[in-house]
């Protein structure tokens, strides 16, 4: 029998951490994990996600601001594999506070990768890239290939990202993959994020706890798959020969007006009834359209999504209903 891997996951407090940990147990990995030194002290509200996990996976504090911590970390596991998730996520968010969202973003990447090219060169990285790097999208469908067009300092982050982790690989020679994913959701999705402030707020509205929902820009069109199976993209992707960078979605494209739609029809109302726009949910500078060309992914990875829009919809407001009960 081969030596148990080892992963190490910053951001495993999060939604894809979370379902990435348990994945990464299944395949009998020794789990371990970055958290803020806060979450530690506060289990019940910060470590909600990964809390049936606790006993089989091992946390560290440490800052991704701090070279310093992330050596330490490195140094002590030398891991097999890293997946570096942790982020300043929210979109809406970067335009008010741009300069932690780049710190945090830029800084975080740069330090592992540095870190492991000086302390444990073996080690094979993820980064969790984002198809927020295409934002004013130059073509229907982005692949690979497509040319970037950020429209927020996450994206501006994110490309930094991805530019960081290809020339470490070209330089240094790491093994080091983006996985340029597209929006993916489930019932561990943020509050704040559109999908899961819809599924919330029907389950909430249909069990008299709410009256309206207060939404922004309703005709902007994403390309929604499942975490579950976006983390078993990431997974394969470091289980490749050579290292390369991926786009991960489902090809289907979809309004949120559509999500808001089906998600409030599963609990039998119309969702005109209780939606009201305000314009200052609007974004300084929007991205309109994402659309996935997973074509790589699905050859090379053999990946494909097993999730529709309708199964992660109903999975989600289903969830809320009973959370919210
Ligand atoms: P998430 O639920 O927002 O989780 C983000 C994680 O990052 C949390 O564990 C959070 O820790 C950690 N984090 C945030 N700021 C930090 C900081 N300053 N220092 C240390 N940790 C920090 O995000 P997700 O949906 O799981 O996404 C995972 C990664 O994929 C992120 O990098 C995201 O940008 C990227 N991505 C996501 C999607 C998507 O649709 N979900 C698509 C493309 C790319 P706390 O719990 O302590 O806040
Ligand atoms: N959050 C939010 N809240 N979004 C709204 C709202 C609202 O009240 N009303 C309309 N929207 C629109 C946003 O303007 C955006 O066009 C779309 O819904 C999706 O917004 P989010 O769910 O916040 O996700 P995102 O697409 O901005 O970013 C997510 O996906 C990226 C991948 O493309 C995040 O998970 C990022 O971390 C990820 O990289």
């Amino acid at each position: 029998m081969g030596q148990i891997k080892k992963a190490l996951i910053t951001g495993i407090t999060g939604q894809d951490g979370s379902y990435l940990a348990e994945f990464l147990i299944k395949k009998n990995y020794q789990v371990y994990g970055i958290v803020r030194r806060v979450a530690l002290e506060d289990e019940t509200h910060r470590l909600w996600r990964i809390k049936h996990l606790l006993k089989k996976i091992k946390l560290s504090s440490a800052s991704l601001e701090s070279y310093a911590s992330i050596v330490k970390i490195i140094q002590k596991i030398k891991p097999n594999e890293v997946y570096h998730l942790g982020a300043q996520s929210y979109v809406s968010y970067s335009f008010e506070d741009e300069f932690s969202t780049l710190n945090t973003n830029i800084n975080g990447t740069h330090y592992l990768l540095s870190a492991i090219k000086e302390f444990s060169p073996k080690t094979k990285f993820y980064f969790a890239g984002s198809s927020e790097m295409f934002g004013k999208v130059y073509k229907k469908k982005q692949n690979e290939t497509t040319r970037f067009y950020p429209r927020s300092s996450y994206g501006i982050s994110k490309v930094a990202g991805f530019e960081l982790t290809r020339n470490y690989r070209e330089a240094y020679n790491l093994f080091a993959c983006t996985g340029i994913l597209f929006n993916h959701e489930s019932p561990r999705r943020g509050f704040e994020f559109v999908t899961r402030k819809i599924s919330s707020a029907v389950a909430k509205i249909k069990l008299g706890k709410q009256k309206n929902l207060y939404l922004g820009n309703i005709n902007a069109k994403r390309d929604w798959g499942h975490a579950r199976d976006y983390v078993k993209a990431m997974w394969l992707m470091l289980q490749q020969k050579k290292p390369s960078d991926f786009v991960v979605g489902t090809g289907e494209m979809h309004s949120v007006k559509e999500f808001l739609n089906l998600a409030f029809s599963i609990v039998g109302l119309n969702y005109k009834k209780f939606i009201k726009i305000d314009k200052n949910l609007y974004r300084p500078s929007e991205v309109d359209t994402l659309r996935a060309d997973y074509t790589k992914a699905k050859k090379i990875l053999k990946w494909k999504p097993s999730i529709n829009f309708k199964g992660l919809v109903k999975e989600m407001v289903l969830e809320d209903l009973k959370r919210f009960k």
